[in-house]
Formats: structure tokens, C-alpha cells, sequence
């Protein structure tokens, strides 16, 4: 079992094991999920523009349930002023931390100077930082890239942290991968620049007073515990969506929590109520279960409960029955190997 990191005494929530913020992936829907598998691991939003949270519809951009906590919440924004008004309200709204989106290099957010493009303006970074810090008593964390096409020497990286860290900030989450800001989509932005892992333990041995968080790639528990050897926490997105039940040990392995692990079964019928509450607010049993898919990858049944419910789910008025029928078919299919851990 690993020595609890010097992360664990830092104020703010615990992030030894976070799950990353995810447009479209990480609503409230797959985080009430997440949280069912495992108690510790901090959940990030997707993320929400500084003009979303001030003009928009604030209860759906803001909103969550309380058994999502410990939660996070990431903006995007460059603007100093309406990055604390956020902040404030962020606070208000009871989350944990809130976190700014460096990392993003979709060109639509570049426009508007959110996301890996602010890499190349560390100033403003500090400069919202600052403004942040000064507006609201939660933790403020910045999630960035090691650098952007044009500005991806370790100086500058450096350069960057240090500007960042001057102005309040002492949690960087890490993408180990340099953004190119032109000419990949933000998916091929997530596959084709090479991870360089080293650049980030350098980064934690260089600066050891600040809290590093390594992201890109991880995939494996044992493969993120031995990064902690080095560094204060992982953060791992793709892999926690697809094969959510990797969060089913992390409350043991990154958190020392013995509490019993639930099964694949107990998550589904712990999620019951609430799809039942979502249904009865007339909402769309699909808009639950879409982030569920991959809760039995690699077991027998994997298809068929996948395939019930991105299809048959379209086809019946009872989608409710449907759910009851389908867990009772997976815990015939399952049970014999659903041993937690
Ligand atoms: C569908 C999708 C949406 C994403 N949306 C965001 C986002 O809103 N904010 C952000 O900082 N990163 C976003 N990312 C990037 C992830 O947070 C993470 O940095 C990246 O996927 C690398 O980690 P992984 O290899 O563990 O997936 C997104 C990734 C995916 C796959």
C-alpha cells in the first residue's frame, strides 16, 4: 500500500484519484453513477464557459446532486473578472474546487482564448488565478498542457507554472501531451501528440512544494500507483468512461478505504431511484444510462446489456421494466465471476 503523499494534508479535496471533466460525458448523470462505484475519487464537470454560468441557464450549468461530492468545477474563460464572479457562485453552489481549463485546443474555444491556447498567455492565466483566489476560499487548480505547438520547451513550461503558481495556484493538472492548436481535432489532439510522462515527474521534482496531477493515457491501477511514487495524484478520463468499474478499487488502493466494494449488480440497483426520480421529472431514461454502457467490459453479457440499452431502450414505452428485466438477466449471466475485487 502506498505512503499517503503529502497531497492528503493540502486543503481542498483529496486528489490522489480524480476523473477527468469530459464535455458531454461527465453531466451529473455520470457522475451520480461514478460516485456509486466509488466514494473518494474526485469528479470533475464538464466543462462550463464564464458566458454559459453568467447569462445562461445557471441551475442547469451549475446544478448537481450532493452525492456527487467531493466535485469539482471546471470553467473556461480568460477573462479575469467573470472568472471570479464564477468562482463566487461555484463557491455559493457548495462545490469543491474550482478548476481552469488550459488544456482544451478546440478552435471554436481558441476563438473566444479558452483552453491549451491560454498556455501561450501565462500572464492572463495568473492574472485570472489571482482574481479567483481573491473572490472565493475554495482551491483553485489549473489543468493544462506540457506545452502548445510554437511554445513546447520545457523553459517555457516552466515559465508558465511558475507564473501560474506566483499568482495563487499550487495544483497543476498535468495532460502529459503538447496541444497543436492547428490542423488536429480535439480528438486527435487526445491520440497523436506523443505522452511524455517524464516531462511531468520532472516538473514535481523541480518544483516539490506544488501539487502535480498526471493525466493522459493511464489506464491501468497499478501503472498510476506506481506514478505516485513521483507525483501527488492521477486523473484518468477516457478509460473511467468506458470501463467505469476501474473505479471500483480506487477507494482501496489510492484511499486505504476498506469499506465493502459494491458489485456490478448493487451499482445498477443503487442507481434505480434515481432514474425512477429522473423518469417521474419527465426526463429521458437514455439520458441516464447512455454513460453505463461499458459497466460489465470484458464480462459475459457485455453486448447484450450494452446493446439493450443503446437500442431496445428506443423501442419500449416501459424503459423502467426494461432496466429491472435487464439487471436480473445480468445477475444470472454474472454473478458467479461479479466478485468486487
Ligand atoms: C469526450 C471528451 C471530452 C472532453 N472534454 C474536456 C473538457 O471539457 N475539459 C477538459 O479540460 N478536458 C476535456 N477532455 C480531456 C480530458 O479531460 C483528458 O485530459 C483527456 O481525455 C486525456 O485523459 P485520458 O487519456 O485519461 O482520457 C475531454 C476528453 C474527452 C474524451
Amino acid at each position: 500500500m502506498q505512503q499517503p503523499s503529502p497531497s492528503l494534508s493540502r486543503p481542498g479535496p483529496s486528489r490522489r484519484f480524480s476523473v477527468a471533466p469530459m464535455m458531454d460525458w461527465s453531466d451529473r448523470h455520470y457522475r451520480y453513477f461514478a460516485r456509486l462505484i466509488s466514494q473518494h475519487a474526485l469528479l470533475y464537470t464538464e466543462m462550463v464557459t464564464t458566458g454559459a454560468v453568467l447569462h445562461g441557464d445557471r441551475a442547469r450549468f451549475l446544478g448537481y446532486s450532493p452525492e456527487e461530492q467531493p466535485l469539482a468545477l471546471q470553467l473556461g474563460g480568460s477573462n479575469a473578472q467573470e472568472l471570479a464572479q464564477c468562482a463566487r457562485l461555484a463557491e455559493d453552489a457548495g462545490y469543491a474546487e474550482v478548476n481552469l481549463n488550459v488544456g482544451c485546443p478546440s478552435d471554436r474555444v481558441q476563438n473566444n482564448l479558452i483552453g491549451a491556447c491560454l498556455m501561450g498567455h501565462p500572464q492572463l492565466v495568473a492574472d485570472a488565478v489571482k482574481a479567483i483566489r481573491d473572490a472565493c476560499s475554495i482551491p483553485v487548480t489549473v489543468k493544462h498542457r506540457i506545452g502548445i505547438n510554437g511554445r513546447d520547451s520545457y523553459e517555457q513550461l516552466v515559465d508558465f507554472v511558475g507564473q501560474v503558481h506566483e499568482a495563487g495556484c499550487d495544483t497543476f493538472i498535468v495532460h502529459a501531451r503538447i496541444a497543436i492548436l492547428e490542423g488536429l481535432s480535439p480528438k486527435e489532439n487526445r491520440d497523436i501528440p506523443p505522452l511524455r510522462y517524464e516531462v511531468v515527474h520532472q516538473l514535481k521534482a523541480d518544483f516539490p512544494q506544488m501539487e502535480i496531477i498526471l493525466n493522459g493515457g493511464l489506464t491501468d491501477l497499478d501503472v498510476m500507483q506506481e506514478h505516485l511514487h513521483g507525483l501527488d495524484g492521477v486523473m484518468v478520463g477516457r478509460e473511467a468512461y468506458h470501463n467505469p468499474y476501474l473505479l471500483a478499487e480506487v477507494d482501496q488502493r489510492f484511499y486505504a478505504d476498506e469499506a465493502p466494494v459494491r458489485s456490478r449488480i448493487e451499482v445498477l440497483e443503487a442507481l434505480r431511484p434515481y432514474i425512477a426520480a429522473h423518469l417521474a421529472q419527465g426526463g429521458i431514461m437514455h439520458h441516464v444510462t447512455r454513460h453505463i454502457l461499458g459497466l460489465f467490459q470484458g464480462l459475459p453479457g457485455a453486448r447484450h446489456f450494452r446493446r439493450q440499452l443503446s437500442t431496445e431502450i428506443h423501442r419500449t414505452d416501459q424503459p423502467l421494466a426494461l432496466y429491472d428485466q435487464l439487471v436480473t438477466q445480468m445477475a444470472e449471466r454474472t454473478q458467479p465471476q461479479d466478485c468486487p475485487l
